[in-house]
């Protein structure tokens, strides 16, 4: 049966940390001549119905190294824009295709798009999950030491995507994350449930962001209007005033934290200058992180 990732709880803790491995392993690979080419002759396609730089890119150049290729599909330029149904265009891709990735607004049209189609589908963001991103993020913690089963996460502004697929990860891998969050920005309340049934995460939602700090591993923050909710932004700027990511919440972590952001930032908003450009910022390696744990999980969704 094909294997989609639409969340974090479509992997098993097993499942991340082997995932993470092979990660790293095309890490040290680079884009090397003479490294394997398992996915040579395979197609991705990409649906983007929002913006991106990141997750375009390094899925395109993950296909490449893999020896595949992958196309970029924007509405504008193809008939999902004049309102084609989505099970349609999975049903057709799926012809074509040996796997389709989407970054939608709302996570029922990636659902469909997967329920429709026979090859698998993997989430480029949605409104409500990030899962490629908290994957290249995880390695990030990984490769600085951190233990994924033990560490805290502090998650600092909005209850968004980003922050819902570290609800997940916390419950799925065993670690215990903190979300600052002002009343009526916490994660999903479904998600929070749902991904609570592992029983395995230490998930807390506080108010103040130096409380979710103290003594943190990982302070990490995402912009305070993600895309989709540009006319809500006024109203959010004066929400999240006092969440920022800056020198002194950073003091109230643990000595080596790192701080996170899944980019791009708005400097001077949810993080500041000094703070996304200092020694503890793992902000670009958890974009350079993004190509080869997506290349891993290409490699372990696309049938040979
Ligand atoms: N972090 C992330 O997904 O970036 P893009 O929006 O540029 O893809
Ligand atoms: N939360 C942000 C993430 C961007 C990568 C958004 O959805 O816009």
């Amino acid at each position: 049966m094909k294997r989609d990732l639409l969340r974090i709880l479509d992997l098993s803790a097993r499942e991340i940390h082997s995932v993470i491995a092979a990660g790293s392993a095309w890490k040290r690979r680079g884009g090397r001549r003479g490294a394997p080419r398992p996915l040579a002759g395979k197609t991705l396609a990409m649906i983007f119905q929002k913006a991106s730089t990141r997750t375009r890119v390094s899925f395109e150049v993950g296909m490449t190294r893999l020896g595949g290729h992958a196309l970029f599909m924007s509405p504008e330029d193809t008939q999902i824009g004049r309102g084609e149904p989505i099970r349609d265009t999975a049903r057709v891709l799926s012809r074509y295709a040996d796997a389709i990735m989407i970054r939608t607004f709302a996570h029922a049209t990636a659902v469909e798009l997967a329920q429709s189609s026979t090859v698998p589908v993997i989430n480029g963001l949605t409104d409500d999950h990030h899962p490629c991103q908290v994957l290249a993020d995880l390695m990030t913690a990984r490769e600085r030491g951190m233990d994924l089963r033990k560490m805290r996460v502090a998650f600092i502004g909005d209850g968004n995507n980003v922050a819902n697929s570290w609800v997940e990860a916390a419950h799925v891998l065993g670690f215990a994350l903190r979300v600052a969050c002002p009343e009526g920005y916490e994660p999903d309340a479904a998600i929070r449930k749902e991904a609570g049934k592992t029983g395995r995460g230490d998930v807390r939602i506080v108010r103040s962001p130096a409380e979710a700090a103290r003594r943190a591993d990982v302070l990490y923050t995402d912009v305070w209007t993600s895309m989709g909710q540009e006319a809500e932004k006024r109203k959010r700027l004066a929400a999240f005033r006092g969440y920022c990511v800056d020198a002194a919440l950073l003091r109230l972590a643990a000595p080596n934290a790192i701080v996170m952001h899944c980019l791009p930032a708005h400097r001077g908003e949810e993080i500041t200058e000094e703070v996304i450009e200092g020694p503890q910022s793992a902000v670009f390696d958890e974009a350079e992180n993004r190509l080869p744990v997506q290349m891993a999980v290409l490699e372990r969704l696309i049938r040979h």
